[in-house]
């Protein structure tokens, strides 16, 4: 198949290409920010016009490009453009070349104005408490519009950072706050090791997904050309306190319990999975036992 994947240089989509490649596929990534060798074997650029996508003809186009910090998208009128307007282009293409699959990777954000119902199933209602949630919907909605069209949502994901990446992140990992959640495992054991102890919300929940389920779940959704709402997450609903305490194991005692009260994350945005894993077959796992050995190979012997 001949796939283009859009923010191939970010964690999800550089994974989704580089599983693509493997898998024999031909693969167009394109980001941004995109330098070759990063998602090799496959050709990336870092914008693509309608003519230069109408020539290159892709079966499937995977979205993944977006702009995700949650301060971000409420500050900034760019993220509305990367991550609404920018769907434009393939979504066109899709309607004019009725047999190309649009999948469009979603977030389990799209819940956070509903204060109940979690764990929340793949046909429960939409509606946002921030603006990436909101842009999110708005994307759903534009790709649903397409026949052959699939939206993936998943939440907090995680998994082992390539050492480029890890030196990209530096910064993010070193900081205070932590806008990008899925280094949430590598900011954690920094924190320990630098400061012998965290604070974490007790009422902060989301059903957090190792990346390479996720992957694997959206080559499934590919090769198979499902379509309709998938969600491809964990199996477990669990707090940031819980999430840190089951890593730290007998350092559990470092982690200070608080309840969160932020107007822009939501307290409980976890993910129903049933009707995807039945379409889909196979278990995702807890990301713990795989984020358990990273966290503790970062930590060292700083503890
Ligand atoms: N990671 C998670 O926990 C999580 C959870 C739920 C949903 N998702 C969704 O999964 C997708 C991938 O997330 P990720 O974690 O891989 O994010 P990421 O690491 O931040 O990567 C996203 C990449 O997309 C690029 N990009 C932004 N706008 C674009 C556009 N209009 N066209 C092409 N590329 C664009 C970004 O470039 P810049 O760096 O220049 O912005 C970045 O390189 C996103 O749609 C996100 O909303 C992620």
């Amino acid at each position: 198949m001949r796939i283009l994947v859009t923010g191939c240089d970010g964690f999800i989509g550089s994974r989704i290409c580089r599983s693509c490649c493997s898998g024999g596929h031909t693969v167009l990534g394109v980001d941004p920010c995109a330098t070759q060798g990063i998602c090799y074997p496959s050709d990336v650029c870092q914008s693509l016009s309608y003519e230069e996508l109408c020539s290159w003809r892709p079966d499937k186009i995977v979205l993944c490009g977006a702009v995700k910090g949650l301060a971000k998208c409420t500050e900034s009128v760019e993220a509305l453009r990367r991550n609404v307007f920018d769907l434009e282009h393939y979504l066109q293409f899709a309607m004019n070349n009725r047999h190309t699959q649009v999948v469009f990777l979603s977030s389990d954000m799209v819940f956070g104005g509903w204060k109940v119902g979690a764990p929340f199933p793949e046909d429960h209602s939409t509606r946002a408490c921030n603006a990436y949630g909101a842009m999110k919907i708005a994307g759903e909605q534009l790709v649903l519009t397409i026949k052959n069209s699939t939206v993936v949502r998943t939440a907090l994901v995680v998994g082992r950072l390539r050492k480029d990446e890890l030196k990209r992140q530096q910064a993010e990992i070193d900081g205070r706050i932590l806008s990008n959640q899925s280094l949430f495992y590598y900011w954690l054991a920094r924190k320990i090791a630098k400061d012998n102890m965290i604070h974490l919300p007790r009422n902060v929940f989301s059903t957090p997904t190792l990346v390479d389920d996720l992957v694997e779940d959206v080559m499934k959704i590919l090769c198979k050309g499902l379509r309709g709402v998938f969600h491809s997450c964990g199996p477990r609903r669990m707090s940031r306190a819980e999430m840190a305490k089951e890593v730290l194991g007998p350092y559990a005692g470092r982690v200070f319990e608080y309840d969160a009260r932020s107007k822009l994350r939501p307290c409980d945005v976890a993910l129903n999975f049933e009707m995807t894993r039945s379409a889909l077959g196979g278990e995702n796992c807890c990301p713990s036992k795989m984020m358990r050995n990273v966290v503790w190979e970062v930590i060292g012997n700083g503890i």
